[in-house]
Parts: C-alpha cells; structure tokens; sequence
C-alpha cells in the first residue's frame, strides 16, 4: 500500500498550495490513503470544519492535528461528528474526538491513523507511550488493519526518537509534526516501521516556522509583546513523504521525501 502524508498546513498560502498540488500529486503518485496535518490550517491556529471538509474534498483521507486542535472553538463540537478527524490520543478523558480511527483505503483495505502529542517543551498530557500501548492494544497489523500511520505532534527530537523506536515493528510509520521543518533522517527502523523526525510544514518558508517573520523577530528582540502572530503568506513548500508498505506484514519498504514549490529545494516522492 502506498501512504502519503502531508506535514502541517499554515494558513491561506499553506492552504492554496495543497489545493494546488494534492490533486497532481495524487495523479502522479497514486496513493491509497492521504493524510494531511492541518492544526494550522486557518491562520495558523487551529482548523475550522469548512477548511477540513475542502482537505477531504480534495483527496484528504484523515486529517490529523495537535496542540491548536481546539483554537478554533468550533472544533469541540465538530469533532465528535467526524471520523476522519483526529486529535492528540493523549489529552484527558473525557475530551471531545478521537485519538485514532480506522479508515478504509480501498481494495478492503484498512488503516489505522493513531494522533499523538509529545510532553518534553510542550503542555503537560497524559504519557503518549502509554497511550500508544492503549490504542494498540486490541489492533495490530496485519490482523485487523493494513497498515497503522502514528503522527506523533512533538517539540522534542529525542523524544521523537524514543517514540519511533518504542513503536518500531507495531506500525507503518511514525511521522513527527509541529517543528515545521523537514528533517533529512527519513528511514525505515530496525524492526520496519518507516520513521522522519519532522515532515515539515507545507507553508512559506520564508517565515520563522511559517509565521510572518518581522512579527517574530520582534519578539524575539524586544521581549515584549508585539503584534499578534500571523502567518507569512507568500509561496508554499508542500512537504511530506511518501511511504510504501508490504500489505502481508503492514511494514514499511520505502520511505522518500516530498518537497514541491516555494524556497525549499525539490524532493519528488518517486524512486529517483
Ligand atoms: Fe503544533
């Protein structure tokens, strides 16, 4: 099976590129199952339910979020209503929405797309570990699903590390979001689980992580509180990856870097 994943999606200019692109892409590559990150969709906070219907539309199989999962308010009522939403598995019981849900990627097939967020510099949740363990421990691959994706919302590069080795050989692919960068460390792990400490987003990047960078520069200098946070909006870079699995075992055998548009350079998701 082929999986495409797309990192965090920031604002207008992050939003037109992937209406843009994901239908080429979906031509050229041809996917059976698509997810896009999209936390930073409207304004760079949060997503609305028009904004994560037009991912859908567009060729979005699940959409996946993180910590500005509820910035916009709407959300909370939203959620519980879609099953192709999801946010961090690790927030409090109780809390609207679903950590993981099970999506069909055709031919009969299923995938599990598990949301989890990182603690180390981020806000104190439950232990994702221990809630991987939770979510996995009743479905596993190739059992009862095709292949599981683990987008794992995390600050930290250890402790994304720590978490794609925990998973190793219990998924598909462990994908980091949140820094907003790609990384270049894209590999399958010792027991066949794909894994990329960050996806990048796709957003300018001629920003500070996909903010407008004379907002952030001032902050940073100033140390006082400047003009609120809003995202750069000149040309996108689409970034994600592309993973192929075995469909007898759920693991992964390829993994290639997707880079399209704007200042970053070019990275195809095909086998150069
Ligand atoms: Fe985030």
């Amino acid at each position: 099976m082929r999986l495409l994943f797309i990192g965090d999606i920031v604002g207008r200019t992050g939003r037109e590129m992937l209406a843009d692109t994901l239908p080429r892409l979906r031509q050229s590559l041809r996917p059976d199952f698509t997810i896009v990150n999209g936390e930073n969709a409207a304004g760079g906070f949060g997503i609305t339910a028009k904004i994560a219907g037009e991912f859908f539309d567009l060729g979005a199989d699940c959409v996946t979020l993180g910590n500005h999962s509820w910035d916009q308010r709407e959300m909370l009522s939203h959620i519980d209503e879609e099953t192709r939403l999801v946010r961090p598995g690790n927030y409090p019981a109780g809390t609207p929405g679903r950590g993981a849900t099970v999506l069909s990627a055709g031919g009969g097939r299923q995938v599990m797309v598990i949301n989890l967020m990182g603690r180390l510099f981020m806000d104190a949740l439950d232990d994702p570990f221990a809630a991987a363990d939770r979510l996995l421990a009743d479905i596993a691959m190739p059992r009862d699903v095709d292949a599981i994706v683990v987008d794992f919302h995390a600050e930290a590069t250890s402790e994304k590390y720590a978490f794609g080795h925990y998973l190793d050989g219990r998924a598909s692919l462990v994908v980091g979001t949140h820094t907003h960068v790609p990384t270049a460390d894209h590999h399958i792990m010792e027991h066949g689980t794909a894994f990329q400490s960050d996806a990048g987003m796709t957003g300018d990047y001629d920003s500070v992580i996909g903010m407008r960078k004379e907002i952030s520069i001032h902050r940073f200098v100033r140390k006082l509180p400047g003009d609120r946070m809003t995202p750069s909006e000149g040309p996108a870079t689409l970034c994600g990856l592309v993973v192929d699995t075995d469909d007898k075992t759920g693991l992964a055998v390829a993994i290639r870097p997707l880079r399209v548009g704007g200042v970053l350079s070019t990275a195809s998701g095909t086998a150069e």
